[in-house]
């Protein structure tokens, strides 16, 4: 099958939520075939900088060939996003004005034989955006108890028949194939009763386990924060309600004073808000779009502004301490004390 052509969604969106201006230096988190990617060369030139990020090296080839004509404005790095800040510290690419996430996965990947990430045509179950990891979907399916198949299918698939489908994929072990499990799950499901095809829910379930999706995204928006400029925008597009609700939690976290639970007659918790909301209200394809391009339907575009704020973080040393505030070493002064004398010793 030819591959298809990946078209970036919401691209015009995307490009005025992150205010891209030129000589601006900009991540893209989710670099794949490089379409916002360009978007972002195009309208930061001259003098903009892009550091491109994806798990899937393949995918960053295309994004390679697409963006040659910008020269050495693009840094591309095949990492694993949750890795953004030691990516930033490594080349030395931070603060940045604006970082975008495109979640999930492209067009690309999907009708890319032998990837199996869909049931449309007959695949070894693999579904790994980075091919060098260990973990495969064949691996879940079969030789993970069936409880913990069956607690994958529902959390990540939303999947009322998750039992049922888990019992029956135990039953028909050894499962190979994508065209074999989506019968399966077709069967447990008692056959097809809408449009889309039974064995959705449980294909994006396991995506999102082998990919480790969602802790991947939330310890990458952490990061986002502290190699953001201040001024700088985040941008992401998420395309099923999990990771939407996690982007969703994240901004309505970060854009308020405090985060004490409701009740509390004093504010004890002494969060400051670091980030500013772009969009009151989520923002979604027109049908326009979605006519041109169906893949765009689902898709959700959330944005914020970083604001300054005492923690902001222009060198290394400072980068080191925030995260050890983060992880709950109270005393700022006492730790640039330390590392002041460990870069002098
Ligand atoms: C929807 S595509 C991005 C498309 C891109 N914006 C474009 O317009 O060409 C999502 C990409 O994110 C990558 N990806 C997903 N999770 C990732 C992660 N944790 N770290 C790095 N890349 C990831 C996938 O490999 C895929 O190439």
């Amino acid at each position: 099958m030819p591959l298809a052509n990946h078209i970036p969604v919401l691209l015009e969106e995307t490009m005025r939520a992150l205010a891209v201006q030129p000589g601006g230096r900009y991540i893209d988190c989710t670099l794949d075939g490089g379409g916002h990617a360009l978007s972002i060369l195009e309208r930061s030139s001259p003098g903009g900088q892009l550091l491109g990020i994806d798990a899937d090296a393949k995918a960053m080839e295309h994004a390679q060939s697409k963006l040659a004509p910008f020269g050495n404005a693009t840094l591309f790095v095949h990492d694993n996003f949750a890795n953004l800040r030691k990516v930033c510290l490594r080349y030395d690419f931070y603060p940045v004005h604006g970082i975008l996430f495109d979640l999930g996965l492209s067009s690309l990947q999907l009708t890319e034989e032998g990837r199996g990430f869909s049931f449309q045509h007959d695949a070894p179950l693999d579904m790994r955006f980075n091919t060098s990891e260990r973990l495969t979907a064949a691996e879940i399916v079969n030789t993970y108890p069936e409880a913990e198949l069956a607690d994958i299918i529902r959390k990540y698939g939303e999947e009322k028949l998750s039992r049922r489908i888990a019992r029956l994929i135990v039953r028909s072990r050894p499962v190979n194939t994508t065209l074999q499990l989506a019968d399966i799950v077709e069967r447990a499901a008692g056959g097809r009763r809408d449009k889309i095809h039974p064995a959705t829910r449980t294909f994006q379930a396991l995506r999102i386990a082998v990919n480790r999706e969602l802790e991947n995204l939330e310890a990458a928006l952490k990061q986002a924060l502290q190699v953001l400029g201040a001024g700088g925008r985040l941008a992401v597009i998420s395309y099923h309600s999990l990771e939407d609700r996690i982007v969703k939690q994240f901004l309505q976290r970060e854009s308020r004073d405090c985060i004490c639970p409701p009740g509390m007659p004093v504010c004890t918790c002494g969060h400051k808000a670091s980030l500013k909301l772009v969009n009151r209200k989520v923002i979604t394809p027109t049908e326009a779009e979605i006519a041109a391009n169906p893949r765009s339907r689902s898709a959700r575009l959330r944005a914020a502004e970083r604001i300054a704020t005492e923690e902001d973080c222009t060198t290394a040393d400072e980068l080191y301490l925030s995260d050890l505030r983060a992880a709950g070493w109270g005393k700022p002064a006492l730790l640039k004390k330390i590392i002041m004398a460990f870069r002098t010793a």
